[in-house]
């Protein structure tokens, strides 16, 4: 069985939410090197991908050894989202600033840099709103406005493959993420008609 202390899950909250800005900020003015703010944007892709996959895979794998560890996992999803936020905002801005990028060239609709503005404008709004205040004030919709994430993550990912004019990570991060969801809806159905009591229940008014 594995625990996190509220002592551990305060560090962790500690670390996405305040350590992690701080020491890329320390690091941007001091070591950083180009190769590192583009290392900072693979990171991010994958958090967000790490996020979007979370829930199927939990639903998917029921392993007693696995299934502790993703429920636990599950519940960080928040920080997650928060690191992929300040590792994103690291690398556009390490590149934009780096690179002397001007904004004709960033919104130049025939080149790679309008896809990771689009996606990096989702990016800032699941930022903003991944915080009790916005969740207050959002109430239901706060759940949609996450899904932004779903939105996020093909337009990252195609940003990241224009780039490298290397089309395969796009296609299997995509296509995987398809395949899962899939498999979770049809696995959800079988399981919620072998066993009524595990069908979604209406929302009480
Ligand atoms: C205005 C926002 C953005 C700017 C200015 C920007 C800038 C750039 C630049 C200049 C490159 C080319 C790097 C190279 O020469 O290899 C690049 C690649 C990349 N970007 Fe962004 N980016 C932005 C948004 C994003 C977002 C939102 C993400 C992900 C959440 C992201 C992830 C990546 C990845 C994964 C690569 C490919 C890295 C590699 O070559 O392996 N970028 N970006």
């Amino acid at each position: 069985m594995i625990t996190v202390t509220p002592t551990q899950r305060k560090l962790i909250q500690l670390t996405s939410f305040y350590f992690l800005p701080l020491s890329l900020v320390i690091f941007a003015v001091t070591l950083a090197t180009d190769s590192i703010f583009v290392k900072f944007g693979e990171l991010a892709v994958y958090l967000v991908a790490a996020n979007l996959f979370l829930k199927p895979v939990s639903v998917l794998v029921r392993h007693p050894l696995v299934q502790p560890l993703l429920a636990q996992a599950m519940t960080f999803r928040r920080e997650i989202g928060v690191a992929s936020f300040w590792l994103y905002l690291a690398h556009s801005m390490g590149m934009f600033l780096g690179r002397g990028l001007s904004i004709d060239f960033v919104l130049n609709p025939k080149g790679f840099l309008i896809w990771g503005a689009i996606a990096g404008s989702g990016m800032w709004i699941l930022g903003l709103t991944s915080n009790n205040f916005s969740q207050r004030i959002l109430k239901r919709n706060w759940k949609k406005v996450q899904m932004l994430a779903y939105v996020v993550l093909p337009l990252a990912t195609f940003h990241a493959a224009k780039a490298e004019g290397e089309y395969a990570k796009f296609i299997l991060i995509n296509g995987a993420f398809v395949a899962l969801k899939v498999a979770q809806w049809w696995v959800t159905k079988k399981r919620s008609m072998s066993n009524p009591q595990l069908a979604p229940q209406p929302v009480k008014q």
